[in-house]
């Protein structure tokens, strides 16, 4: 079932922003803290900025895949992880108009994305929602939960993660570090 879920940035939220990077293209304004609500979208809000998005179904894993995340992954919410990363990403038109199994190919024939991250589970908790449909700036908000002792596995991840080719499909990419 899709959650919808809202992140929040502004003067008051459970995580604290420790630094926020436009990676690529357009930044967004600086905020000292985030809130993460899941459920029906707030109304109006006191925040700097919001970003919505909605969890969905796969649309890449094959089977294997999808049995070896399901058999790695950590939850949410684990009382160790007080580090977290929100990573909003856009991806180019010239990504929208391959076919889905070109898209499949780019993500993990090439650049082994699904096997990279595999690599971090279960240090790193994750969940992906989906901007794209809604109308949002961003296709997609990544989000990640990890332990302090795995902060320079996530930075090796996310270093490997955008030297594949999927990355030249990556047109704004803003990297948001959290802890709590
Ligand atoms: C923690 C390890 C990670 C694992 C296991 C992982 C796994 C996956 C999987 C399985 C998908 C495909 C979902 C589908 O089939 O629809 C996916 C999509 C995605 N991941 Fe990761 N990932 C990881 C880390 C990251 C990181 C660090 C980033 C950002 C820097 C990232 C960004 C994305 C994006 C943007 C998508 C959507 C791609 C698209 O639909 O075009 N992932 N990830």
């Amino acid at each position: 079932v899709p959650i919808p879920v809202t992140f929040l940035g502004g003067e008051s939220g459970a995580w604290r922003v420790t630094r926020i990077d436009a990676v690529v293209g357009a930044a967004l304004p600086s905020v000292a803290r985030l809130e993460m609500v899941e459920g029906p979208f707030p109304g109006s809000t006191p925040a700097a900025w919001v970003l919505r998005g909605v969890t969905s179904n796969q649309r890449y894993t094959t089977a294997g895949e999808q049995t070896a995340l399901a058999a790695t992954q950590a939850p949410l919410g684990r009382p160790g992880a007080t580090r977290a990363a929100l990573i909003p990403i856009t991806k180019s038109e010239r990504w929208w108009a391959l076919s889905q199994d070109q898209r499949r190919e780019v993500v993990e024939e090439t650049s082994h994305h699904i096997a990279i991250g595999l690599e971090y589970l279960p240090t790193v908790a994750r969940r992906l929602h989906h901007g794209r449909d809604l109308g949002e700036p961003f296709d997609f908000l990544t989000w990640f939960e990890f332990p302090p002792e795995g902060a320079d596995a996530f930075e090796a991840l996310v270093d490997r993660l955008r030297s594949t080719p999927e990355w030249d499909f990556v047109e704004r990419e803003i990297d948001i570090r959290l802890d709590r």
